[in-house]
């Protein structure tokens, strides 16, 4: 996927240089507990940070719909954000989810939503026909995210994908478009 510009940001694919960022996201338990299923470990080290970015970028290749960016301020390098879509886990319909994270030091800007919204215009201008966002149901400052982007909120309910509840969100391409 292209790079994406925003008033505010630049969203392109990671380099080397965002490891120590990735690092800061996945190694802090307060962010790491609500993405995925548990257990949730934090992740430990450098190397390992650059592992995951070299791992997503080999995901991206192979795949016509995921995508997983980093979103800097505009003239600047320091990751405030990651933005993705990705295949739901053990889906043999080719269903998509939508993610995000923020930087620690980065809350409270605006710019995961701001980075989300660009994020789907583009996938859905790429051809992508419906995302699923999906999120542990007391996760207020993820649905407060999902519910700014305007995705439809089907409430908390059996999670086919990461089992139990989960909340859950969904738009399909034409409702983004005239949502
Ligand atoms: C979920 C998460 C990404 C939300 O981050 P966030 O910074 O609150 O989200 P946004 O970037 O959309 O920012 C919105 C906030 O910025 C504020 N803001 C400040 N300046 C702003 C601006 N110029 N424009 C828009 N919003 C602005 C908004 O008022 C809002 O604050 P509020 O929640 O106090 O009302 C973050 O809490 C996080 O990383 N959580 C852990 C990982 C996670 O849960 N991921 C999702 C798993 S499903």
């Amino acid at each position: 996927m292209d790079i994406i510009e925003t008033e505010r940001l630049v969203l392109r694919p990671y380099v080397g240089a965002d490891a120590q960022r990735v690092l800061d996201i996945y190694s802090d338990i307060e962010v790491l507990r609500w993405l995925g299923d548990p257990p949730h470990v934090p992740m430990h080290g450098i190397d390992a940070a650059r592992e995951r970015i070299a791992a997503w970028a080999e995901q991206d290749a192979a795949s016509r719909h995921e995508v997983h960016l980093a979103a800097v301020p505009r003239g600047g390098d320091e990751l405030v954000a990651n933005v993705l879509v990705k295949r739901l886990p053990d889906d043999d319909q080719e269903r998509y989810e939508v993610g995000w994270s923020a930087h620690p030091d980065a809350v409270g800007h605006g710019y995961v939503t701001e980075a989300a919204r660009a994020l789907l215009d583009a996938v859905f201008a790429d051809g992508l026909d419906e995302v699923w966002c999906t999120m542990y149901p007391d996760n207020a400052a993820s649905a407060a995210v999902a519910t700014r982007l305007g995705l439809a909120d089907l409430g908390a309910v059996p999670d086919r994908w990461y089992g139990g509840l989960s909340r859950m969100f969904h738009t399909t391409r034409e409702g983004w478009v005239s949502r």
